[in-house]
């Protein structure tokens, strides 16, 4: 089953709208040719500015998460229909940073993602074990909880787009990446659970690897048979070492 490598770019809480405009127009020529989707997940305040700079070329771009209703009394809080008005074809949803530092759960996550699909638009769902958990031998129990909490109630024909992220928590934003052989064991087990929900759509859905992924790595953990992209965060702030990380896919 071939899958079309999904490189995206979470710029977290990184680039003013200056910043993230030049960025996208600087990575343009990359994605050109077309043979990986790219894609950028800047702060929701320059989706709009980095969508517009990017209408045209190649690249898609994404917000880093999305409040499940549409709107309301609810301060602060930015929903699916407005990051799609605005012009983002993706969300980043239960990213470990949300999970470990705003009290994300795989409920919550649920509930984010059934309004992100409500509204056309792709979600990257986020996955990913802490060193803790992995020690403890429970990486499998964790991802089966994430990837079934963070699914529930939804049905192949709703998850034709779904795109998945594992990112072990131990490798973001550390310079300390899983072994090609970690990051093929994980997503092949992410794959059989995604099976037993969705059936064969599971050969479909691409599944990024993320936490430290630079220049220098991507390409071997990208040659691995279940590893279909690369959710880059510190790297993808630098036009140079994200144009590389494309051209490893
Ligand atoms: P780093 O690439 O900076 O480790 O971040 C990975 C990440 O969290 C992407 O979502």
């Amino acid at each position: 089953m071939s899958r079309k490598p999904f490189i995206a770019g979470n710029w977290k809480l990184n680039l003013s709208v200056e910043e993230g405009v030049a960025l996208v127009r600087a990575l343009a020529p990359a994605a050109a040719a077309g043979k990986v989707e790219v894609a950028v997940c800047p702060t929701a305040l320059c989706v709009y500015a980095v969508a517009q700079a990017a209408a045209g070329s190649a690249i898609g771009v994404g917000g880093q998460n999305a409040y499940w209703e549409e709107k309301g009394a609810f301060t602060g809080e930015i929903s699916a229909s407005h990051l799609k008005a605005a012009g983002a074809k993706y969300v980043v949803l239960g990213h470990s940073e949300r999970r470990q530092l705003f009290g994300e759960t795989n409920e919550t996550v649920n509930k984010r993602l059934k309004a992100v699909l409500a509204q056309g638009l792709v979600p990257i769902l986020c996955i990913g074990e802490t060193l803790a958990e992995r020690d403890g031998g429970k990486l499998e129990t964790v991802l089966k909880q994430q990837i079934t909490g963070g699914l529930a109630g939804l049905s192949a024909e709703q998850l034709g787009t779904l795109v998945v992220a594992y990112e072990p928590v131990w490798a973001i934003g550390t310079g300390r990446t899983a072994t090609t052989a970690q990051a093929q064991e994980a997503h092949a087990f992410v794959r059989g659970v995604l099976r037993s929900i969705v059936g064969e759509l599971a050969d479909k859905i691409r599944i990024q690897y993320g936490g430290s992924v630079k220049p220098d790595n991507a390409k071997e953990l990208l040659s691995q048979p279940d590893v279909d992209g690369a959710l880059v965060g510190g790297a993808s702030l630098k036009a140079a070492d994200f144009i590389a990380i494309i051209a490893a896919a």
